[in-house]
């Protein structure tokens, strides 16, 4: 799983398409979508008309809430409006009704045994909840889709996951952020790039899978340039005391 994707939420229509297909263009291999944001059809067919091979992009959906209950049929669907032949993983978008729900795992567990998805994973659930899905049906989820950034950062929590095989994959990395937080601007300054760049290059140096949204192929482009600096140590651990702030 490539550790930094495109979000598309609230991105829909034509804008969703183009901005999929330019991000494919920039480098971008992870584009996180759900039947939820109503643009699985744009962001099948900008993956599908890209000339990528097909093995080289991950494309993630999810089920809303209140399709538990109907994972086969929307499972289906999802394939259907994408066009794709296989999802790279699928989602439980929210625990149904707060709860974890084995019994939408097991149709999880069922659609990738039948070949639909290639991974499955759930998002917003506790580590109790993720403990509730392994008890009941032995399958870990390969990844817990969370809000995440420096604000939220608990280190515990990231050990726990880990402890579990379970990859953390952290959303609205900006819109969690206070970006003008003095350690964010101290490494900013410090390494010639935006307090922006410095959240999505956190997030990889901790192993965490980051999918900022954006439309705009100039913002597009700068939240993946983030591979010509690295934080020191010291950066990185002024930056995690903004979660125990
Ligand atoms: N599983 C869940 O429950 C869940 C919940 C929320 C989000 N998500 C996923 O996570 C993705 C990211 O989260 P998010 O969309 O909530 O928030 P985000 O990525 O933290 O922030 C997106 C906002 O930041 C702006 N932006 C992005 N790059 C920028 C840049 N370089 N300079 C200035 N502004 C910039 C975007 O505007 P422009 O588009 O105009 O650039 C947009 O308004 C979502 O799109 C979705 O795929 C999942």
């Amino acid at each position: 799983m490539p550790l930094i994707g495109l979000g598309t939420w609230q991105a829909t229509g034509e804008g969703a398409h183009r901005a999929v297909r330019e991000a494919l263009e920039l480098g971008y291999r992870l584009v996180d979508t759900a039947t939820m944001y109503g643009n699985e059809a744009e962001v099948g067919a900008a993956v599908r008309g890209s000339g990528l091979d097909r093995a080289e992009v991950f494309v993630t959906t999810k089920l809303r809430q209140n399709q538990a209950g109907r994972e086969r049929e929307v499972v289906r669907e999802s394939l259907r409006l994408t066009g794709l032949d296989v999802l790279d993983l699928w989602l439980v978008h929210w625990p149904p009704g707060g709860l974890a729900r084995p019994d939408t795992w097991e149709r999880f567990v069922e659609a990738r045994e039948q070949g639909l998805v290639r991974a499955i994973g759930v998002s917003n659930y506790s580590v109790a909840q993720i403990d509730e899905l392994i008890a009941a049906t032995g399958v870990a989820p390969a990844v817990n889709q969370v809000r995440w950034g420096p604000a939220l950062h608990d280190a515990d929590l990231l050990r726990a996951h880990a402890e579990r095989g379970v990859v953390l994959e952290g959303y609205s990395p900006f819109k969690a952020t206070d970006l003008d937080a003095a350690p964010l601007v101290e490494a900013a300054a410090a390494h010639g790039v935006s307090t922006r760049q410095v959240v999505v290059r956190w997030h990889l140096q901790h192993g965490v899978v980051v999918i900022p949204k954006s439309t705009d192929r100039e913002r597009m482009a700068a939240n993946l340039d983030v591979l010509g600096f690295e934080l020191t140590g010291e950066q990185v651990a002024a930056i995690d005391a903004l979660g125990a702030a």
